[in-house]
């Protein structure tokens, strides 16, 4: 249990419910001069500078002014195996998949690739202001181990699992029903609950799941209802045809998870674009979570996700980068693209939902909201220090920006991990001083 107490100063940021339009400023609260009060890892006091201050005179404080102070950003959705995909060329799913991905996620079978990457992973997720994820691991046990550890190391509140794949996918890549199982169950014995731990049963997707390990897959979260379900949703138009075709009884995409028993309010379903009107309906019905992964649709030229009609039939979309599809680490950037996507369809994402998505929405779509995603007392110090002027192009824009919304709408279109000037896990410091004390500098290959 960490006991050191700190006071952060700066203009705070945070989100009390989802924004239901862009003039919409009763859903969060901004302090001008503003602190926060973290001891032991948690939050125990946002306010007014003054009144924090009188409160806890003799606790040390840390002048991020004028900087803006938010809730850290969480990603629900990437891939740690990805680190060395990322900006593969020229090709679209199916094609990347055996192209690039199965390649290198065989590495991680050597636990020493693992646990670097997985290093390496949790030291660009803190640089760009990323606290939480919700990840995919390798195929290997060992890589869920590598990752829960890492992000033990430095106390981020962090989801895995290993995938599940037994078919369509080299060799090396390939579990079995029963294999797949038992490692699933013992990440779970280890893993979930423990710290900031939590597990996702992880079936990749349908084309490289048998029906007997999908069969398996139900089983697990039938057992374990605690857990979170992650897989991929029709992403893209050969992929759905593929799937259809491996399960011909299946009515649609969808339906093969909905026979298994995946779905369920703790199901993530990343990319859920090309949907038919049932499984729109089903999706409503059980509470699974699409996930929108722009800079990943748009680089793999998957298609465009209809947030504003998901929404309107009630359902909760997250958001997420699905590096190493996605093209950055940042949650500005896939804000930037997000708001791209939506413009080719005529819908708008205006800068406070933007925010609210990557922050409050984020964990709301988790379930985490008491723990994470807001700056409320009681909730983990997982915090982002934002510079709106961090680059010159910025630095101009901002001298022309009026109200709150307009700088946000900077960091949104312009942001990157140069926003960032400092990253909180539960209370520590961990994007400056952390990487040059944790990690060797990269060699060329
Ligand atoms: N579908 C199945 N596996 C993957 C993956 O690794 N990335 C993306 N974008 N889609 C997938
Ligand atoms: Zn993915």
């Amino acid at each position: 249990m960490k006991t050191d107490q700190v006071l952060l100063r700066g203009r705070i940021l945070s989100f009390t419910a989802e924004p239901q339009g862009p003039e919409d400023h009763a859903a969060y609260r901004y302090i001008e001069d503003g602190a926060i009060l973290i001891a032991g890892g948690i939050i125990r006091g946002t306010g007014s500078y003054d009144q924090l201050a009188r409160q806890a005179p003799s606790v040390p404080v840390v002048d991020h002014r004028p900087h803006l102070l938010m809730p850290g950003f969480i990603d629900t959705h990437i891939h740690f195996p990805q680190v060395q995909v990322i900006a593969s060329w020229g090709a679209q799913l199916l094609d990347w998949l055996n192209s690039y991905t199965f390649p290198e996620e065989t590495r991680f079978a050597d636990p020493a690739h693992a646990e670097a990457m997985a290093d390496w992973f949790m030291t660009q997720l803190c640089a760009h202001g990323t606290t939480s994820a919700v990840a995919y691991a390798s195929v290997h046990e060992t890589s869920a181990e590598a990752f829960f550890s890492a992000a033990a190391r430095r106390d981020m509140r962090m989801i895995t699992g290993k995938v599940m794949m037994d078919r369509n996918a080299p060799e090396a890549l390939r579990d079995t029903p029963q294999s797949g199982y038992d490692a699933t169950k013992r990440l779970i014995s280890r893993w979930h609950g423990k710290g900031r731990a939590s597990y996702a049963i992880t079936p990749r997707f349908a084309i490289t799941s048998s029906p007997e390990q999908m069969e398996m897959a139900g089983a697990l979260t039938a057992e374990h209802p605690e857990c979170y379900v992650q897989t991929h949703l029709s992403e893209n138009r050969d992929e759905i045809a593929y799937t259809l075709s491996l399960y011909p009884e299946a009515p649609d995409y969808l339906g093969v998870y909905e026979r298994y028993g995946l779905l369920g309010p703790k199901a993530l379903l990343g990319h859920s674009i090309h949907l038919e009107p049932r499984e729109i309906d089903l999706l409503a019905e059980t509470g699974a979570k699409p996930v929108f992964c722009p800079t990943s649709n748009l680089f793999l030229g998957s298609g465009l996700f209809d947030d504003a009609g998901l929404r309107g039939r009630g359902i909760t979309n997250a958001i997420a980068t699905d590096v190493g599809a996605g093209t950055s680490y940042s949650m500005l950037q896939t804000l930037n693209e997000a708001y791209k996507v939506l413009q080719l369809q005529g819908q708008k994402l205006h800068p406070l939902r933007a925010f609210h998505w990557i922050t409050r929405g984020n964990a709301v779509a988790l379930g985490l909201q008491d723990k994470i995603g807001t700056l409320e007392p009681g909730t983990e110090a997982d915090i982002v220090v934002l510079d709106s002027a961090a680059t010159e192009p910025m630095a101009l824009r901002m001298q022309r920006a009026g109200t709150l919304s307009e700088e946000l709408f900077v960091l949104q279109m312009l942001g990157d991990d140069r926003a960032v000037t400092e990253t909180y896990v539960a209370g520590t410091p961990q994007k400056i001083g952390a990487r040059a004390a944790q990690q060797p500098a990269l060699q060329p290959a």
